[in-house]
């Protein structure tokens, strides 16, 4: 629809109207003429009006009017309607003129607010979902805890705490997002130290002298990078508490790092334990439930997995594929990574490199 037209003079009266804008403001024929142009708008706003109107013909040129406000216009029967007017000085044999187009933006604002209404909706939606996810993963996790408590032997009670603590994995994703408030961001540091602070309460507890530390840069990732990383570092924290320590008196430490620069990143899973070779009975070829595991994670996050161990200890290092060095491992690199060389046991054999 064209812009409804109104010409005034230096005194703010209409000189000449469209039919259009007649219609717009429901005059009849030639009503406009001559009456001033504040009329057509609410009466709120036409002290400042009758100023800026002054500083227009002072300095004429074509621009929006009330750049930045919502500007109505008052129809004859005093009901309003949203408009957006630009104004233009006009020369014409009765003098300098200013021509006001005003065009009626009902249907825009109407649509607008419609989609603001539903994009409200949908994040209410979005987080009651959310919201409904967290509780249910909770419950999960609840029901595998029972159940595990109550299991009667050894190894479905292992099997029912190491699925509890993958739900949990998950769980303080959906916690993080829940708490982001919409956007799908979930800060790695305070995520990592709250998935480490439930695994070393549930696998280590207070009798064990294992410490559990969390080392993490401040970045923040996308939820579905953060579970991959999550589960990973579960399956990763398990198998060191499990089995890199098999004297239950033996202290140790198990540390998580993460570290992201840009696209770059990588996580490591670190212990100072007996090593996989020295562990009894010896892997099962092709690895257990979590060595698969945490070569899918990682071949779903487009990683690499670099398995280091010696009798000194296992590290687990989970990186993007190019940011990898190639393939190659000096066998006298010891390995050390988050230790203090104090807490390592002595020991002369070289370490191993699995490639997953
Ligand atoms: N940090 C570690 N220290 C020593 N041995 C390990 C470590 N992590 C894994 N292992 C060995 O690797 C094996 C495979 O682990 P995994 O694939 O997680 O299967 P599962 O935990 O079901 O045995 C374990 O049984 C264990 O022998
Ligand atoms: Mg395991």
């Amino acid at each position: 629809m064209p812009d409804a037209i109104v010409l005034a003079n230096p005194g703010g009266r209409i000189v000449l109207a469209t039919r259009l804008a007649e219609d717009l403001f429901g005059y009849r024929r030639n009503e406009l003429n001559g009456r001033l142009v504040e009329e057509l708008m609410p009466a709120r706003f036409r002290t400042s009006h009758l100023g800026l109107r002054s500083g227009y013909a002072a300095q004429p040129r074509k621009r929006a009017m009330g750049a930045g406000i919502e500007l109505f216009g008052l129809r004859k029967d005093g009901s309003e309607f949203p408009v957006e007017i630009s104004l233009s000085p006009f020369r014409s044999g009765q003098g300098s003129l200013v021509l006001t187009a005003i065009r009626d933006v009902t249907l825009r604002k109407q649509t607008e607010q419609a989609l603001q209404k539903l994009s409200d909706e949908n994040a209410i939606l979005l987080q009651e979902m959310q919201h409904r996810i967290a509780n249910s993963l909770q419950v999960i996790a609840s029901i595998l805890s029972l159940k595990s408590g109550a299991a009667q032997s050894e190894e479905t009670r292992a099997s029912l705490r190491d699925a509890h603590q993958r739900v949990l994995a998950v769980a303080a994703v959906q916690k993080h997002l829940l708490k982001a408030g919409g956007g799908d961001v979930i800060p790695v540091a305070p995520y990592m130290t709250e998935l480490c602070a439930n695994l070393a309460s549930s696998m280590i507890g207070d009798k064990r002298p294992l410490t559990l530390s969390v080392r993490a840069n401040g970045n923040e990732t996308g939820s579905k990078h953060a579970v991959s990383l999550g589960l990973i570092v579960t399956e990763l924290v398990i198998n060191a508490v499990k089995y890199a320590f098999p004297a239950q008196d033996r202290g140790g430490h198990i540390v998580v790092s993460y570290e992201a620069t840009g696209a770059d990143w990588k996580l490591e899973v670190t212990d100072d334990g007996v090593g996989y070779a020295r562990h009894a009975p010896a892997p099962r070829p092709g690895g257990g439930l979590g060595t698969n595991l945490v070569k899918a994670l990682a071949q779903q996050l487009g990683a690499q997995v670099t398995v280091t161990s010696s009798p000194v200890g296992t590290c687990v290092s989970i990186a993007p594929k190019s940011a990898l060095s190639p393939p190659e491992f000096s066998p006298q690199r010891p390995i050390e990574a988050g230790f203090p060389s104090a807490a390592r046991p002595d020991s002369s054999s070289p370490p191993t490199l699995y490639r997953q």
